[in-house]
């Protein structure tokens, strides 16, 4: 039987963290679905459409990895997707509550889909999308964080 993975996420950019669990899930797994929320309440730099592009382009040539867009209960898309797991990275103490919080719901909300998590590489440990955007914002250098092509887009977002 292919184990399936959904790896959920805003992807408001797509960063080098991401990519690095990406892959690193995919030893675990047969196949993952990254799948952005499509989410109109929530403000965001990227379109869905454009967040979907740059995941694409990032992760060319790697093999089982699908990008999809989902509304919704998160454990209703696992499942019409017939995705067993949940993946999600888990940064320094600061998520642990709020990821915390999210696994518990979704297992009362579906006791068959469980949620795996991977420790960020120590590399990627103090970056996220927003503190990425931030510097980007303000014109700090963040190519070593992002892959080139979305580094380009938030130069170009932001006028550098
Ligand atoms: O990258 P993010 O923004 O931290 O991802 C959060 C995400 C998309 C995983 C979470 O908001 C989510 O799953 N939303 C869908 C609605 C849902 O099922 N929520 C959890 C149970 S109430």
């Amino acid at each position: 039987m292919q184990r399936t993975a959904i790896y959920p996420g805003s992807f408001d950019p797509v960063t080098n963290g991401h990519i690095d669990i990406a892959k690193r899930g995919l030893k675990l797994f047969d196949r993952i679905i990254i799948a952005i929320l499509h989410n109109p309440g929530k403000k965001s730099l990227f379109t869905v459409e454009e967040r979907l592009e740059m995941l694409n382009e990032s992760m060319l040539g790697i093999d089982n990895i699908e990008f999809d867009t989902f509304n919704g209960l998160l454990v209703d898309y696992a499942q019409q997707r017939k995705a067993s797991a949940i993946l999600r990275g888990m940064r320094a103490v600061s998520d642990f509550e709020y990821e915390f919080q999210l696994a518990l719901m979704n297992r009362k909300l579906n006791r068959e889909v469980e949620t795996i998590f991977l420790m960020t590489g120590l590399r990627w440990i103090f970056t996220s999308s927003s503190i990425i955007k931030e510097a980007a914002r303000f014109g700090g250098d963040i190519a070593d964080m992002v892959p080139p092509g979305v580094n380009q887009r938030l130069k170009i977002r932001f006028g550098f």
